[in-house]
């Protein structure tokens, strides 16, 4: 395992350092200038002062200049510390130890590793620097987990680059950050950070064909509708307008986030998309309950 400098820290790190270094500069000028103002009122009040009239300072090229000049050097620190700042957050320097497609889709989203495809929850592993490189087959969307950096839209026919860097193992929500639909609120993202061994183990599990199994879910899901839009690696199921399902019980949620993902819950979420999901693509397919028993258990156990 390849071990990174200590320079490599979570971009919302460096975004805080940066904002302490601002805020502290701004709270350095407001005391300075209210200070001069206190002084100002107190040393020129008129009980002090009777005789004459204020003093003028017309042409004074060295104060004009100073105040001209102290102000553009403050802004020329901030914007270098800003630059610097983007390109660390850019992962200027350092090269991302894996590189995922992360696709943007109304209303879900789709990330490819190599060898395998999941869905609306991200595995990566902590302590490493990862790139998403980010695109959309639709609409704009826009991937924002706050606590792991900065938003970045998705655009469809460009590819966005974001460095995730995550030091702490856990899970960590983000959701659309770009109106993109009637079913933009139900864009949740899940980002999954784990050890290296874990995420190594979850990366095989999930690239190897989901089980044939035969049974009862297996064969509605291959003879109905599911099979146009969803893929189940290991059958005949090649579709890809929808969420690859080959993995789909190993997921926390269903829906992007609508639901949280059980047996019970799969079956309401079967019997009828557009209650829980009003506007998204996944149509209603008639099923009788025994049928929609078997595909929710079916669907489940794909672990
Ligand atoms: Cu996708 Cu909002």
């Amino acid at each position: 395992m390849q071990s990174y400098p200590r320079v490599v820290r979570p971009p919302a790190d460096a975004i805080g350092t940066l904002a302490l270094i601002v805020g502290v500069i701004a709270a350095l000028i407001f005391i300075g200038v209210e200070a001069a103002l206190v002084y100002a009122i107190w040393r020129y009040r008129a009980s002090r002062n009777l005789a004459g009239e204020a003093a003028t300072f017309e042409r004074n090229r060295r104060l004009e200049i100073a105040w001209t000049a102290a102000p553009a050097l403050i802004l020329a620190v901030v914007f270098v510390l800003t630059l610097g700042t983007m390109a660390e957050i850019n992962g200027a320097g350092v090269a991302p130890a894996m590189r995922i497609a992360a696709v943007g889709h109304q209303w879900w989203w789709e990330f490819g590793y190599a060898g395998t495809k999941t869905a609306n929850e991200l595995h990566i592993p902590v302590d490493t620097p990862i790139d998403l490189e980010l695109t959309s087959v639709d609409v704009i969307h826009s991937f924002w987990v706050p606590e792991l950096g900065p938003k970045m839209d998705m655009l469809p026919g460009t590819t966005n680059r974001l460095r995730l860097f995550a030091r702490r193992a856990g899970s960590y929500d983000g959701a659309c950050a770009e109106v993109c639909g009637v079913e933009h609120a139900w864009m949740r993202i899940r980002v999954v950070v784990q050890s290296q061994v874990e995420f190594d183990r979850w990366l095989s599990a999930q690239a190897l064909p989901a089980a044939a199994q035969g049974g009862d879910g297996e064969r509605v899901f291959l003879s109905n509708i599911c099979v146009n839009c969803h893929t189940i690696r290991g059958t005949a199921a090649t579709g890809t307008a929808g969420p690859d399902l080959t993995h789909v019980g190993a997921r926390a949620t269903i829906g992007a986030g609508v639901l949280p993902n059980d047996v019970a819950r799969m079956r309401a979420w079967l019997a009828d998309p557009q209650r829980y999901k009003p506007g998204s693509l996944m149509p209603r397919v008639p099923l009788s309950n025994s049928d929609l028993d078997a595909l929710a258990a079916y669907l489940v156990s794909l672990k």
